[in-house]
């Protein structure tokens, strides 16, 4: 597979130049900013499809040409976008097909984007079509250094087309109805089908109670996504297999299972908007989860990623929109290059001038000249990139991972009981704070993934175990990781079906204890835990009633009718040992175990730092850059390792004083 070889860190975003294409002047005057700004990679052409194809089979594709060697000239790069995120009227008024069908089973209408249905064979023609023009027409020039599929992929469709698609799938997967009846527990209610006809994908006014169903049809969403978007790839590979091909991904978005994109792009990428400066969560609060996001997307190549879209001051869509104050657009864009990514883009270049996203940042505003606060700040942006390129394609070099399983997330939510709130995302970055904090390189991965380059595995509410996990959970503990469960964990198999004889399931050996209940608590309820060293912790939400088979208990539960039971235990298997935290504690609680967690694993770790300032490292070739971030919102004093500062080129070490919302980065000298 082609890899993501640019050669210098992208700076740039989504440039829109069809929308000005009519007022003289401005594709020069753009060109002008890009330079002054320092930016080398546009991506292009997104949502273009009405101007490169406005009557079917029409094209018009000079305006790009022209754009693409302007762009070249002036040495910017361009990610060449395929237009199916948006497509022109003209389609959906002669080929209705194309629309979405919602889950109540009500055609849409032509309007907004990502409308599309991903069965139609009519669109995936024309998107096929449009595709192999551009690839013919454009793939060798030589501004094109990538192709940016689509753009977020998500939604789905209802249609007959996809009901016909979904009951396809599942013959491919259970073969006969027989076995389709029994993964889904059909003999529930009358459940149970008697030909494939009968099989409707789940809707408000039919149904929804056979979990089976509704997380196959979550399943196939995301196939039938891959397979529209393999589709789609197909004569960009044919024509151009040295181009690398990469789609936008949107974090933790629920509707698809990211990790089966895998297989299918070369390069991850990465849209970011978080909200800094909120009152609801700190700015470190909101790093930290960032940063979640950024190792989740870096965990699906496991490799540098691209950060395709962020804004430079503020969003159009979010409930408050909030510029970013002095020095947090530096700071929030070099903690995505922090993370591994390889660029900084936004949304976008030149701001529109009318329709929905008319007020959302950009780096050119309505006033149309570089004498802005947002254009300073990204210039500053670019100019610190230019001295990073001794950081370009560096690892990260995680020790530890946490699990965030798209599977286990929607079973988890669908489950009716023991509460409705499931909280799983927030719960999984409860724990992955916990070891960032610490200053640990995190891999946030699903459970298929290989476990061996890790010392330690962190998988909260582990509710689905699917088949072959447990024994590759062993495998790790066996050789010497430390493994850590949670409450409500080994629920289920892959196909939604209780494990019978005793929970966690398949987990309940390796982590030598047995579930016998789970306590529910409502908002205000607490239980203590108490550790063995008479620390005591406050927990809630959840809380399970285990009894030990062959574990240690490290800490108990203070009250109710549990109290004294274990609430945090320690199974030592093999060279290595599997920990269950029993309840959700507070904060402190996890800060602390983790603390004592990583030490046991022996998971490296950088210097301590004041709270709030948070660290990553990338290495290459032996060397080691270290990002120091000040998110805590006051003045730190931080130590600095000794080596060179990337920006200043002063050689580094001791103390130094971090400004509000401001970092270095260090190349570590080597011992
Ligand atoms: C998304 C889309 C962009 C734009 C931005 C606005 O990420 O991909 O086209 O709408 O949001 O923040
Ligand atoms: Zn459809």
């Amino acid at each position: 597979m082609p890899q993501w070889m640019f050669d210098q860190f992208g700076h740039g975003g989504d440039y829109n130049p069809d929308q000005w294409r009519h007022i003289p002047g401005i594709f020069e005057e753009d060109l002008r900013l890009m330079k002054l700004s320092h930016c080398n990679l546009m991506s292009v052409g997104i949502f273009s499809w009405a101007a490169l194809e406005p009557e079917e089979g029409v094209y018009d594709f000079d305006w790009l040409e022209k754009v693409l060697d302007g762009l070249h000239k002036n040495g910017v790069s361009v990610l060449l976008a395929t237009p199916s995120g948006a497509r022109p009227a003209w389609m959906s008024q002669s080929y209705p097909e194309v629309l979405r069908v919602s889950s109540a089973r009500v055609r849409n209408l032509h309007g907004g984007r990502h409308n599309h249905c991903y069965s139609s064979p009519t669109y995936r023609k024309f998107v096929n079509r449009i595709n192999t023009a551009l690839a013919e027409r454009f793939g060798r020039h030589p501004a094109v250094v990538g192709w940016h599929i689509s753009n977020e992929y998500g939604g789905e469709c209802h249609c007959d087309l996809c009901q016909n698609a979904f009951r396809g799938f599942l013959k491919e997967k259970y073969k006969t109805l027989d076995n389709l009846n029994h993964a889904w527990w059909t003999g529930f209610w009358a459940k149970t089908y008697t030909n494939w006809g009968q099989i409707e994908s789940p809707a408000p006014q039919g149904e929804q109670a056979v979990h089976g169903l509704t997380l196959d049809w979550k399943r196939f969403v995301t196939h039938q996504t891959v397979d529209f978007m393999n589709a789609e790839i197909e004569p960009l590979r044919r024509l151009t297999p040295d181009l690398p091909v990469t789609t936008n991904m949107m974090g933790t978005y629920r509707g698809l299972d990211y990790f089966r994109f895998r297989d299918v792009i070369d390069v991850a990428s990465f849209d970011s908007y978080p909200t800094w400066g909120s009152s609801r969560e700190s700015d470190e609060e909101a790093a930290v989860y960032m940063g979640f996001c950024f190792d989740l997307m870096r965990g699906l190549l496991r490799k540098p990623w691209i950060l395709m879209e962020s804004t430079p001051s503020m969003t159009s869509w979010q409930e408050i929109c909030k510029p970013k104050r002095p020095g947090m657009h530096l700071l929030s864009s070099m903690q995505a290059v922090a993370h591994g990514s390889d660029t900084v883009l936004y949304f976008q270049w030149r701001k529109s001038r009318g329709a929905s996203e008319k007020l959302h940042g950009a780096v050119v505003d309505h006033v149309g000249h570089e004498h802005t606060r947002v254009f300073r700040d990204v210039t500053e942006v670019g100019e610190w990139l230019q001295k990073l390129t001794p950081v370009l394609h560096a690892s990260v070099d995680a020790q530890t991972a946490v699990i965030f399983d798209w599977n286990n997330r929607w079973a988890l939510e669908e489950a009716h009981g023991p509460r409705h709130d499931k909280q799983y995302e927030q719960q999984v970055v409860e724990h992955y704070s916990a070891l960032r904090r610490l200053g640990a390189d995190v891999d946030v991965i699903d459970m298929e993934q290989d476990f061996t380059p890790y010392k330690l595995i962190v998988a909260p509410l582990m509710y689905m175990v699917k088949p072959g996990v447990a024994e590759r959970i062993e495998g790790f503990v066996r050789a010497g990781g430390i493994f850590v469960a949670t409450y409500w964990s080994g629920i289920v198999d892959k196909n939604d079906l209780c494990f019978l004889g005793g929970f966690p399931g398949p987990l309940r050996k390796i982590l030598g204890i047995w579930s016998e209940e789970i306590d529910t608590l409502y908002p205000g309820q607490a239980n203590g835990i108490r550790m063995n060293d008479g620390k005591t912790y406050e927990c809630g939400f959840l809380c399970d009633l285990l009894h030990t088979e062959g574990a240690q208990v490290e800490a108990v539960y203070t009250d109710d009718f549990y109290a004294g039971r274990p609430a945090l235990t320690r199974n030592s298997l093999g060279q290595g040992e599997a920990w269950y935290v029993a309840a959700r504690g507070e904060r402190a609680f996890l800060n602390d175990i983790y603390a004592k967690l990583v030490v046991r694993a022996g998971v490296s770790l950088p210097e301590k730092q004041p709270a709030g300032v948070l660290v990553n490292r990338r290495v290459k070739n032996g060397k080691t850059f270290l990002f120091m971030m000040n998110f805590s919102g006051a003045e730190q004093r931080v130590t600095l390792p000794a080596g060179t500062d990337m920006i200043s080129g002063e050689k580094t070490g001791g103390y130094a004083t971090l400004p509000v919302n401001s970092l270095r980065i260090v190349e570590v000298e080597r011992k």
